[in-house]
């Protein structure tokens, strides 16, 4: 499958907004932003994975945490889609896209050790800003 990059902008899609920024820019911003609010949500998801998935002496702990964590996470999409309509681009419609643009990876394993959980979740976040280092 190839690999998408940007979200096309259909000329429907396009929004009236005042900006300084010129078509090409605007676009730019939106190629840059939308892998961001991709890699938001597969993060969130994972994050709420293991939030419903952990065991152990505990588990409270990590609930309320991994919880924490995964609101703050979502939090984020929804600025990010913002800004980029905005400035009159296109954001995420679908699953299909953000699968397509993510570049954290989906962690499916029927278990999971509690402490395991947190180590994989600090890879993703490290992963997180190093992809989106200087992009934003
Ligand atoms: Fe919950």
């Amino acid at each position: 499958m190839k690999k998408v990059t940007h979200i096309h902008t259909a000329k429907s899609a396009k929004l009236s907004t005042p900006t300084d920024l010129g078509g090409r820019a605007r676009e730019a911003v939106s190629n840059v932003i939308n892998p961001l609010i991709a890699d938001a949500f597969a993060l969130y998801v994972k994050t709420k994975n293991f939030h419903w998935h952990v065991t152990g002496s505990h588990f409270r702990d990590y609930h309320l945490l991994l919880d924490e964590q995964a609101n703050q996470v979502i939090a984020m999409t929804d600025v990010l889609a913002e800004r980029i309509r905005k400035l009159g681009g296109t954001t995420i419609r679908s699953i299909e896209q953000i699968s397509k643009l993510k570049h954290i990876s989906d962690d499916n394993d029927a278990y999971v050790a509690p402490k395991e959980m947190i180590s994989r979740l600090l890879h993703d976040n490290e992963e997180f800003c190093h992809a989106h280092a200087g992009s934003t």
